[in-house]
């Protein structure tokens, strides 16, 4: 097993999870739909990755999709059904699938040259290019079809015009609508590093996801943890006593497996450049070489950029919460927020919303009455950058 710190894991570079694969498998074979919703670098796309092979496996066909990748609706069109065309059973829709195929190109060349026009042009034929793209779509085959970063596709959709609203609205019917087909032998899956739920509520549309379930990716518990630590090691050569691999998860507390990778990684560049011996006091200084680099920017992002009115305050409540290890009462927070809230009230229902939101999205954790930073890891950035 590879050290692997960034990209989506496969094959033997793909650890555990073993509960969660056959949990989710069996519901999307007998019938469900899922969202993967957590912040980037928690696993999705792997764990989805893998759901694909196990599809594969058992004969469906599969479909995965990169919506990062496409930033507007013509784009998805087109990469959607360049996927389409590699899938077995394309082969039954072929002639009605070129023709598709030609009348979307006549249409979507021009793009490049001529603004408004053609925009008045892709607008006039757009529902009959989607009727008939669903028309092309064959629900009779076993089939697992997977968009990575869908929300990434639908924010753009939203802020390409006036009519974004309404576009993403549709957009997300037409989706909706290929889901509930009756008898479907198709299944979704949807990742998204960005709040979905948080999207769909904010523009009053969570109706057209909410026939989809939602699974939130765990942490590896300390056996798990110090197995991968253990392959790790294995492949690189590197002798860790159990000491160690103990040390680095009662450091971590939170294992999620890209922390375990960063840490490991870390102990190997600071065993091989700085010569430091192996054993626990190595742990103590990746952790703090880890906690002034940037592997937490983009839980930072993620409040900057989804947080929208509400941003300033849940900096304020994270900004709180990570001085206190042991964690902090609501009571406290309401205080705090109290300062900068127009009424008492106005910041009780604040620290409601903020506490649901954190603890969906995975910094906050509550026990006994008090909360607290999930990861010790992200808690220790967080300080670090900015509080301390
Ligand atoms: N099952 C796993 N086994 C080993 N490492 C993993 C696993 N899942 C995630 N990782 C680690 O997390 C990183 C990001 O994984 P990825 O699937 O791309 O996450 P996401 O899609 O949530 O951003 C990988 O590069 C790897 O370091
Ligand atoms: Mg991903």
């Amino acid at each position: 097993m590879n050290n692997i710190t960034g990209p989506p894991v496969t094959g033997d570079d793909f650890f555990g999870r073993e509960k969660e694969i056959e949990f989710i498998w069996d519901r999307i074979n007998k019938g469900n739909n899922f969202i993967f919703p957590s912040p980037r670098r928690v696993g999705k796309t792997s764990f989805a990755l893998k759901l694909l092979d196990e599809a594969g496996n058992n004969g469906w066909q599969t479909v995965h999709l990169n919506l990062e990748e496409v930033s507007t609706e013509q784009d998805f069109i087109e990469h959607f059904i360049i996927k389409l065309t590699n899938l077995s059973w394309w082969e039954k829709r072929k002639e009605q699938g070129s023709a598709f195929i030609e009348a979307f190109k006549s249409i979507k060349p021009k793009f490049s040259v001529a603004g408004v026009k053609v925009e008045v042009e892709w607008q006039s034929n757009k529902k009959n290019i989607y009727t008939q793209l669903t028309d092309l779509i064959d629900h009779d085959e076993p089939t697992l079809i997977f968009f990575d970063e869908l929300t990434v596709l639908l924010t753009s959709i939203v802020n390409s015009g006036d009519d974004g609203k309404k576009n993403v609205t549709d957009f997300l019917h037409w989706l909706r609508g290929l889901r509930i087909t009756a008898g479907s032998k198709i299944k979704w899956i949807y990742c998204s590093s960005v709040g979905i739920e948080n999207f769909t509520h904010r523009h009053g549309i969570s109706d057209t996801l909410n026939d989809a379930h939602e699974y939130a990716l765990k942490s590896f518990k300390p056996e798990e943890s110090i197995k991968m630590l253990k392959l790790l090691s294995d492949t690189k050569g590197l002798k860790l006593e159990s000491g160690i691999t103990k040390a680095i998860v009662n450091k971590l507390e939170y294992c999620l497996p890209f922390f375990l990778q960063i840490i490991f990684d870390k102990i190997c560049l600071l065993n091989a450049i700085d010569n430091l011996p192996l054993n626990i006091e190595i742990v103590n200084i990746a952790y703090n070489d880890l906690i002034e680099e940037s592997h937490f920017n983009t839980w930072v992002e993620r409040i900057n950029e989804q947080y929208d009115d509400n941003k300033d305050q849940a900096f304020c409540v994270l900004n709180h919460t990570c001085q206190a290890k042991k964690g902090v009462k609501r009571k406290n927070l309401v205080n705090v927020l109290s300062a900068s809230a127009s009424s008492p009230e106005k910041a009780e229902e604040t620290v409601s919303l903020l506490l649901y939101m954190l603890r969906n999205d995975g910094y906050l954790m509550e026990e006994g009455g008090l909360y607290r930073f999930r990861s010790p890891l992200l808690r220790d950035f967080w300080f670090n950058r900015f509080v301390k």
